[in-house]
């Protein structure tokens, strides 16, 4: 018994433990409040992902067919509305620029994105996404990535929206950023609940059987 409160309490640590490692920027980071289940918002998130993008970065660890199954589209609707029907199904989720234009015209190459969600966490996303400013000089800077090389592409959208609707931009790109990065993480959410009831019960049956067991040892 007090093997398995060590161990409880050793896994309670390291839970808490990763949710404080999100700390440490240079600014505190905006609480994206996106929600996986909302799959709207996932749908809106894929559609600007391709729009604004997907020129210079890819998610290639995902196919378009995931994506659909997931986030409730056809084979063709994906095709239709993340790749303009230039793509197949099959494929995997690539940038439309060709590798080294962005190092080249940038000066940094635009990173993969499949992971990105779980490398920096949603919140850093979001408030990278909604981070850039002008600075003294008029030149578009971040208050998360100092001098990224990254342009302020959702600038025509934050001028031409409500700030409202700036953020929820910014949400849904991150939402399907934080989706990419771990397609099933819904799935394991509403599995959760289930193994552990069924951890539960079978742990109730092993104390009985080995009650049942020890009984007739312990009368010899
Ligand atoms: C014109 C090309 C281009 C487009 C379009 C673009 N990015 Fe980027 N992005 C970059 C480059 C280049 C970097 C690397 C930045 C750096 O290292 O300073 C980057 C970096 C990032 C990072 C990682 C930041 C970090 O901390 O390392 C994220 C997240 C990101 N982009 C998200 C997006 C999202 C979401 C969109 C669409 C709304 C987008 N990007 C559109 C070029 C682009």
């Amino acid at each position: 018994m007090k093997k398995l409160l060590v161990l409880f309490s050793l896994f309670i640590l390291q839970w808490t433990g990763t949710a404080q490692a999100a700390g440490g920027y240079a600014i505190e980071l905006t609480p994206a409040e996106n929600n996986l289940r909302d799959q709207q918002s996932l749908q809106r998130g894929a559609i600007l992902f391709s729009n604004y993008c997907m020129a210079c970065h890819s998610a290639k660890y995902m196919r378009y067919n995931r994506i659909a199954r997931n986030l409730g589209w056809s084979d063709e609707e994906v095709v239709d509305k993340m790749a303009h029907g230039l793509n197949k199904v099959v494929d995997n989720v690539e940038k439309r620029m060709p590798d080294g234009i962005a190092l080249k015209v940038l000066g940094a190459d635009a990173p993969d994105l499949s992971l990105m969600g779980r490398l920096r966490g949603s919140d850093y996303v979001y408030t990278f996404l909604t981070g850039y400013y002008e600075d003294e000089k008029g030149n578009w800077n971040n208050h998360v990535l100092t001098g990224t090389a990254m342009p302020n592409v959702l600038e025509g959208i934050k001028r031409h929206s409500s700030e409202e609707d700036f953020q929820q931009v910014a949400r849904d790109l991150t939402n399907f950023i934080e989706y990419i990065g771990e397609p099933s993480k819904v799935d394991r959410w509403d599995l959760a609940p289930k193994v552990i009831a069924f951890l539960l019960v079978l742990l109730l049956l092993t104390y009985l059987l080995k009650k049942e067991y020890w009984r007739d040892i312990k009368k010899h």
